[in-house]
């Protein structure tokens, strides 16, 4: 790891914190034109039944896919921020990547507060993980090795830098939003910075093995963030009739979806440290639609 590197991004997060507090307009209410989430990013556009939603529907749909979005955000940080106060304690104050982590810490459990006040400003109700992504989220933080954790966030954090940016760059976002997304994306912006360079040494000296696994750890932890929001429950709240379908058409129709518009940033990533071959290449494809 580039030490001047890491030296110049803990002086940057001392120097310039960005504080949620007075960063984000949290007094401006949304305007008439003002959606919560772009409609690429929702999981029923594209597909016909979106055409026959009411402007009041999408808008809702929208509303209600941003929280569990953001609420998935939060608990994958807090998640996150676990492991790295454990990982914290194997090293020595002085070590450069301690102090980085502090930074790092301390930022992680701002965001989960701007995002829980997010949430509650746009009167969120979010809905819990499935059994499935909690036993997972939790086993994987207690027993997989430092490495294997830091692979798994830099693959969220890539795939959620692009999911934020297409929300910033929409033109009609709710401003307290677009705000939350521009802070979020300039902090983890260095996060992303520090991980890969953590990661050059750990991936450098990887064989096949290890880089199939790695490579199995970061694919999992895509469709982690892929699956947490396209929810039955969501579609029964905006009133629609079988739900159930619904949720079967949006699963396919956004792992489409998501597949072209998220993933280019994470396989050049992945492709970096040859992360893709015999074992991984047809995964990938298979489960997460990927181009290869
Ligand atoms: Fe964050
Ligand atoms: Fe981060």
């Amino acid at each position: 790891m580039d030490v001047k590197e890491v030296e110049r991004l803990i002086k940057i997060s001392r120097e310039r914190p960005l504080m949620p507090e007075t960063y984000i307009p949290w007094q401006l209410e949304p305007g008439p034109e003002d959606v919560f989430l772009p409609e690429i990013l929702t999981s029923l556009q594209g597909l016909a039944i979106y055409e026959s939603l009411t402007p009041a529907q999408k808008l809702e749909l929208g509303r209600h896919e941003l929280v569990q979005v953001i609420a998935s955000y939060a608990w994958g940080e807090c998640l996150f921020c676990v492991f790295m106060t454990q990982h914290l304690l194997t090293l020595p104050p002085n070590d450069v990547e301690h102090q980085f982590i502090i930074r790092e810490l301390i930022e992680e459990f701002r965001h989960q507060e701007m995002f829980a006040q997010a949430i509650a400003k746009i009167n969120g109700k979010p809905i819990k993980q499935s059994g499935l992504h909690k036993f997972f989220g939790e086993f994987s933080n207690k027993y997989l090795p430092a490495d294997y954790l830091f692979m798994g966030s830099v693959s969220v954090e890539l795939v959620t830098d692009v999911y934020g940016n297409y929300a910033r760059k929409a033109p009609n976002i709710y401003p307290v939003l677009k705000k939350m997304f521009d802070l979020h994306n300039i902090e983890e912006g260095r996060h992303i910075l520090f991980t890969k360079a953590l990661l050059k040494t750990y991936s450098a000296k990887a064989g096949y093995i290890k880089r199939t696994l790695y490579s199995y750890v970061i694919l999992f932890n895509i469709l982690f963030v892929r699956t947490m929001y396209v929810k039955k429950e969501i579609y029964e709240r905006i009133g629609l009739e079988n739900p159930q379908l619904v949720y079967k058409l949006a699963s396919k129709n956004f792992k489409q979806k998501f597949a072209d518009t998220c993933l280019k940033d994470i396989i050049e990533f992945v492709d970096s440290w040859k992360g893709f071959n015999t074992l991984t290449r047809f995964a990938w494809r298979w489960i997460l639609a990927a181009k290869l």
